[in-house]
């Protein structure tokens, strides 16, 4: 396998370092190849909300399984996972499942892009984050050149000039960014996609008013607003960000937690929007995998169980817990956040709203402190840039072994 791994992150490039193996996973714990243990903050990048090998989980696998693995044809799983997810999530109406987040946000680009074309041609340009990761898709992978806006330059070879001229980045938590782009190219823009709160740079919460600016803009110029949450949905809330932070946009990607732990993504919106997504209208999307009764059975039992009262609440307190901990225990400047069940640290002076700011982190601290922390027994996302998770299965005995372990770290 190239890097020894199948996605890059795991490889532990980022910490000059190599990769624990993992072979079994209970609760807030997870077990390597040599039988250490470790309290896992990673979560599977998100999706474990309610910790490893959730008995409910298992269980209801055990059952379908017995009946066939995939038809390749309309199921009532399917329909109850529609159902729930449109239960849940505020701004969706429609939804169609695929298979990763990946696919969530080419497929949802693609949308915006067909709703806004047919009333005008032109309207084809996606504005996007620096900092903000959405999967692998061509016309997303992009880097920030220098400047306010910048039209995207390929951020990995293979990707084409082409596949990104219609990508154009601002930084995050500044209007100013986002408005310019908008005067340059009147009756272009067909969506603003972002993570409504970064992810993929650390944690990095929207500023106050920033996403209802975004939602403001885009309606103005008829443009699509796409919240891609892939990340935060089902995890800083039961509605995802757009639920906690009351802002509705018309195109959600959704991936991870609403997998229960095997590959799911979705997307949806207003149903005049996703109205056109074949076979009811013209954009063609399709998948031989999609909607699978066990993806859809691992990831109904999870949305079923996150919804008991006071689920969020328990998840956002013991982040609090373990961050306002960790700030206290290490002898360093730490910049710190919460949002839900997702959390983030900084080795930084300066306060961090969006990537530029995270440059100013001192990684080679965080290098070191990944390693003694992992020497102990705690397993933080092996790199500066990423998140971390909590899940329901984590304990104040748990949380409080992890400050221990910081305050030499
Ligand atoms: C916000 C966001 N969007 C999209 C993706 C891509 O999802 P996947 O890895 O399932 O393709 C990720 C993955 O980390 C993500 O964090």
């Amino acid at each position: 396998m190239p890097g020894g791994v199948n996605s890059p992150v795991r490889a532990f490039k980022s910490i000059d370092s190599s990769p624990v193996f993992f072979k079994r996973g209970k609760g807030a714990y997870l077990w390597d190849e040599d039988n250490n243990k470790y309290i896992d903050f990673v979560a599977s990048w998100g999706p474990m909300i309610l910790g490893h090998a959730d008995p409910d989980i298992e269980a209801a696998l055990k059952e379908v399984v017995e009946s066939g693995t995939s038809f390749g044809a309309p199921t009532r799983l399917e329909n109850e996972m529609a159902a729930e997810v449109i239960k849940c999530v505020p701004s969706i109406e429609m939804v169609r499942m695929v298979n990763s987040g990946t696919e969530a946000v080419m497929s949802a680009l693609r949308l915006a892009r067909a709703y806004t074309s047919q009333r005008n041609p032109k309207q084809t340009k996606i504005i996007k984050f620096k900092g903000c990761y959405h999967g692998h898709a061509d016309s997303l992978l992009v880097q920030a050149g220098s400047g306010v806006a910048t039209l995207g330059l390929p951020d990995s070879p293979g990707v084409t000039a082409n596949a990104t001229q219609d990508t154009i980045l601002a930084d995050y938590n500044n209007p100013d960014a986002v408005t310019e782009i908008f005067e340059k190219y009147p009756g272009e823009i067909s969506g603003v996609i972002l993570e409504p709160v970064i992810g993929n740079a650390g944690c990095i919460p929207p500023k106050p008013g920033y996403l209802e600016f975004l939602r403001e803009i885009t309606s103005a110029h008829d443009a699509l607003l796409i919240f891609d949450e892939v990340m935060t949905g089902f995890r800083v809330a039961l509605g995802g960000a757009q639920e906690k932070f009351g802002v509705m946009p018309d195109i959600t990607t959704l991936g991870k937690v609403i997998g229960g732990g095997l590959p799911v993504g979705a997307y949806g919106g207003r149903k005049e929007i996703m109205q056109m997504v074949a076979p009811a209208g013209p954009m063609y999307q399709a998948g031989t995998l999609s909607g699978n009764p066990l993806a859809m059975t691992a990831g109904l039992t999870c949305l079923k169980k996150i919804q008991a009262p006071g689920f969020y609440d328990e998840l956002e307190r013991k982040a609090n817990y373990l961050i306002n901990g960790m700030k206290q225990a290490i002898d360093a400047p730490l910049q710190t956040t919460v949002c839900g069940g997702m959390f983030g640290f900084a080795f930084s002076s300066e306060p961090i709203h969006n990537f530029a700011d995270s440059s100013n982190m001192d990684i080679e601290r965080f290098k070191q402190f990944y390693l003694s922390m992992l020497e102990q027994g705690v397993y933080f996302a092996p790199s500066a840039y990423e998140a971390g998770f909590v899940s329901a299965q984590h304990s104040d005995e748990d949380l409080d072994q992890v400050i221990a372990a910081s305050k030499n770290s």
